[in-house]
């Protein structure tokens, strides 16, 4: 079948997502936790990283040198940034010094604030799309975090006494606001530097967290006492990524176990999930793999993490093999690897062009009902990037004009897989499990990209009823 009628054929099944909304007001209640802070906005251009490379008079040489992928000063951010723009890839490194911190506010400052953090940004797309009870950990409320949660009331956190409340209208004021750099950069930008010419090849964004408490898994005990007496249809859990090992990070996940467990207990028909993140640190890395994984019942995962997760089980060679060719077939081989290591039931890929979910053949969501989800999530996030935020009467603007990215990996995914009508379908097997793919919404010129792996997973779960 030709592109074009592909492209209908696709448009067609994208018709069902209105109604897919309107399920989604049924669910009854979402927990999201633990990271939530803010997110200081900042488009980068190649001339002001230019100049910011240049003031710091670090060489090519230097800025191209990795000596570790974490921030100690000034010149680490740099080179996370050059990094990143150079590539197209997104990142996030952990910083730890202050004096970086107030650097960053001096030099760069930001464009403007939003929500931040897996659990917030999670927390405040599902608020605006209507579940009944979404509930957010925080484990910072000043009136600055809780300006960035939507002002919802369907939107809820806990005071300083262990009130619960509508989140935005909470002022913990003794508490730290939590401040994440985002650099995002343009997709052809160009940076000359000693006569060589960098192209950035990728609208990304590369994230520099200095957060003192969700760097050491602070947790809000309020949050966690009333969650054990809330009953809830999902559990969507994350931000373990910004652990560091040198600061007990693999003690605090170890420690976070019995607590998930707990939970599960006291909701046994609850869908947990874990959004991956950007992790650095590989003991860390290795411990969410190791502990967090097996306990969920779905992970949410993009191109990058594929690999570093791959990276952490011992898988050099497949990892090496994502890595060169980042295709959906290799990724495939990739996530099919991390399913049978740690028994998840479900992992949810987004990359470029395409969403791709493997998960057990009896898992409590058809692939059909995957399916529409995965679409509702493509059209979410279609006008989060259009517009930088969720808004329901933008997403309502969206046109379903398919990804020609998509289907083509996607037509030839199905051809490798002896499964010519996946292209058509978007559901197949691989090995024992269903497989489904679903080509996305291509939005040509994205205006922020930060926050869309979360709106992506957190949309295919919870609008697939
Ligand atoms: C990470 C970052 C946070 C950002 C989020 C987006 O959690 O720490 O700042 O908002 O990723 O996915």
């Amino acid at each position: 079948m030709d592109t074009p009628l592909l492209k209908k054929l696709w448009e067609d099944k994208y018709q069902i997502v209105p109604e897919q909304f309107q399920k989604i007001k049924q669910v009854d209640a979402v927990a999201t936790g633990f990271n939530a802070n803010i997110d200081a906005v900042y488009h980068m251009s190649a001339q002001k990283l230019k100049e910011l490379i240049e003031q710091q008079s670090l060489s090519l040489e230097e800025l191209k040198n990795l000596e570790r992928t974490s921030i100690l000063d000034e010149k680490d951010f740099l080179k996370g940034v050059f990094r990143s723009f150079s590539l197209g890839i997104a990142e996030e490194w952990i910083c730890e010094n202050e004096k970086v911190y107030q650097w960053l506010q001096k030099n760069i400052g930001y464009m403007h604030l939003q929500i931040g953090g897996q659990g917030g940004i999670m927390a405040n797309v599902l608020s605006v799309l209507g579940v009944k009870k979404v509930f957010v950990h925080t484990n910072s409320l000043p009136a600055l975090q809780a300006e960035q949660f939507e002002k919802r009331d369907n939107l809820l956190s806990f005071d300083q006494n262990g009130h619960i409340q509508p989140a935005y209208l909470i002022d913990r004021s003794q508490d730290l606001p939590l401040i994440h750099w985002i650099i995002e950069f343009k997709r052809g930008d160009i940076i000359e530097l000693e006569g060589q010419k960098f192209k950035c090849p990728k609208a990304n964004r590369f994230i520099a967290t200095y957060d003192p408490l969700n760097l050491r898994l602070v947790l809000d005990q309020n949050f966690m006492k009333a969650m054990l007496q809330t009953p809830l249809n999902f559990v969507i859990l994350s931000g373990f990524h910004a652990l560091l090992s040198s600061n007990n990070g693999v003690e605090l996940i170890e420690g976070i176990v019995p607590k998930i467990l707990e939970l599960k207990q006291k909701n046994p028909s609850a869908i947990f999930h874990l959004e991956v993140a950007s992790t650095q640190d590989i003991s860390i890395r290795k411990a969410i793999v190791q502990k967090l994984i097996p306990l969920m019942d779905s992970i949410g995962i993009n191109d990058r993490e594929t690999i570093d997760l791959l990276f952490a089980l011992g898988e050099k060679s497949l990892a090496k093999r994502c890595d060169e060719k980042t295709t959906a077939e290799s990724l495939l081989k990739g996530l099919s690897k991390i399913k049978e290591k740690t028994g998840v039931k479900r992992i949810e890929l987004h990359m470029f062009g395409l969403y791709l979910t493997l998960q057990d053949k009896n898992f409590h969501i058809t692939p059909e009902k995957n399916l529409n989800a995965m679409l509702t999530a493509s059209v979410v996030a279609a006008s989060k990037a259009k517009t930088g935020s969720v808004e329901f009467e933008n997403i309502q603007q969206v046109k379903y004009d398919v990804s020609d990215v998509g289907l083509i990996e996607i037509d030839s995914l199905g051809l490798l897989l002896g499964q010519s009508e996946l292209i058509t379908s978007g559901i197949g097997r691989y090995r024992s499990w269903d497989l489904i793919v679903v080509p996305t919404i291509l939005i040509e010129n994205p205006l922020s990209l930060v926050g869309m792996g979360d709106t992506i997973s957190s949309v295919s779960l919870v609008a697939a009823r």
